[in-house]
């Protein structure tokens, strides 16, 4: 039966009473209510929206404390040529010159989103451009009929892109570190995208095998100009196809404005650190010279340096370059050297 309100009522907060009508009224509108909320949650997460959230969150690199003095300028303008003339760049240069840091700034730039790959000797075809993941395995076993044994396994797979599909795809900006390390053949995937334009996905039929490069893709790839254990040489068809920018250490100005920028320390203490690295990276053998990192790494291990803790500076270079030794004898020569550096920039400064 039918509640019919015969006087107004005036319920203020929260109403004790409800009668079965109010009840229903109220529940169809909170479902409505829940309704339009999913609709509205569902409509701001297609594909298209979660892929713009997704660049936002977590595409759009941070570069901290970059410096720019006229010296990292001219290496950026040279990057942002190539780069607009549709060009992949590639950045040599020696352990810790910086190549990785001027690579992202320069992505940054470009406005797009950023998406990078580390080369190293396991990489494959397929940690480039994505493959099939298995999303569901479904098995059934049907025995409605006592002796008849039906049996069916469905195995549902959806395809997953990786960083140059992605690329490609969207127009990203990839940053390949340390391409030199990955296996020559894996890297084949690259030479129709920088020749043609076109990236070929090998485990894919029909029209769904190739991406045509989307206008706004860039690439900019790092190798190490010395030879280490595990680089290997890439195929010069690939070489061929990008444009190499050599980068070596940072001249000394900008050397210790980076350690500046990055340590808090005062000039006169930053120039010392500095010197002394430059004086090691002189002597030392190419695979085993301080990078721009190593000064960094020193000019930290000085500003936590108590004075009660009996560490002198000595130390802090030793350990920060020791990484490299192979015997006791060689880092006795290190020590030694370090010992030779510090006395000479003391000298030099008239200290
Ligand atoms: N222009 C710069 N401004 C500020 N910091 C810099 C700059 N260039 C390099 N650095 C700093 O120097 C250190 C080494 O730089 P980076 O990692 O880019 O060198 P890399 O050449 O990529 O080294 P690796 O060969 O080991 O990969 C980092 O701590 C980085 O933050
Ligand atoms: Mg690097």
């Amino acid at each position: 039966m039918r509640y019919v309100v015969t006087h107004p009522r005036r319920v203020r907060g929260e109403s004790v009473h409800q009668t079965s009508w109010e009840k229903k009224l109220l529940l169809s509108k909170e479902r409505e209510e829940i309704q339009v909320k999913v609709q509205s949650q569902t409509a701001a997460r297609d594909p298209e929206t979660l892929r713009k959230e997704i660049e936002e969150a977590f595409l759009m690199p941070e570069v901290e404390h970059f410096v720019e003095t006229p010296e990292v300028r001219e290496t950026e303008a040279r990057m942002k040529l190539w780069l607009d003339a549709g060009y992949p760049v590639h950045l040599i240069g020696p352990t810790g010159c910086g190549k990785t840091s001027l690579a992202m700034h320069v992505a940054r730039q470009f406005g797009r989103p950023v998406v990078w790959i580390n080369g190293d000797e396991s990489i494959t075809t397929a940690d480039l451009i994505g493959g099939y993941s298995q999303i569901e395995n479904e098995s059934v076993r049907d025995k409605y009929i006592h002796n008849v044994f039906k049996s069916k396994d469905v195995m549902k797979v959806e395809w997953v892109d990786n960083p140059l599909s992605l690329a490609c795809k969207y127009g990203y900006t990839l940053i390949y570190n340390e391409f030199s390390r990955t296996k020559p053949a894996a890297n084949n995937v690259f030479l129709s995208v920088f020749e043609e334009g076109v990236l070929e996905l090998p485990t894919k039929f029909g029209e769904d095998r190739y991406i045509r490069v989307h206008p706004e893709f860039r690439a900019i790839l790092t190798s190490n100009s010395i030879e280490y254990a595990g680089i290997h040489r890439p195929q010069d068809a690939l070489l061929d196809r990008m444009v190499g920018i050599y980068t070596d250490y940072y001249g000394y100005e900008t050397e210790l404005r980076i350690v500046m920028e990055h340590t808090g320390l005062e000039e006169d203490v930053a120039r010392r650190v500095v010197e002394i690295v430059r004086y090691l990276r002189d002597r030392l053998p190419d695979a085993q010279k301080p990078g721009t990192r190593a000064c960094i790494m020193i000019g930290k291990g000085l500003k936590m340096l108590n004075r009660s803790s009996g560490i002198g500076l000595d130390q802090i270079c030793i350990d920060v370059i020791a990484n490299k030794t192979s015997s006791k004898k060689e880092m006795e020569e290190k020590r030694e050297l370090v010992c030779e550096a510090i006395a000479a920039v003391q000298e030099g400064s008239g200290g």
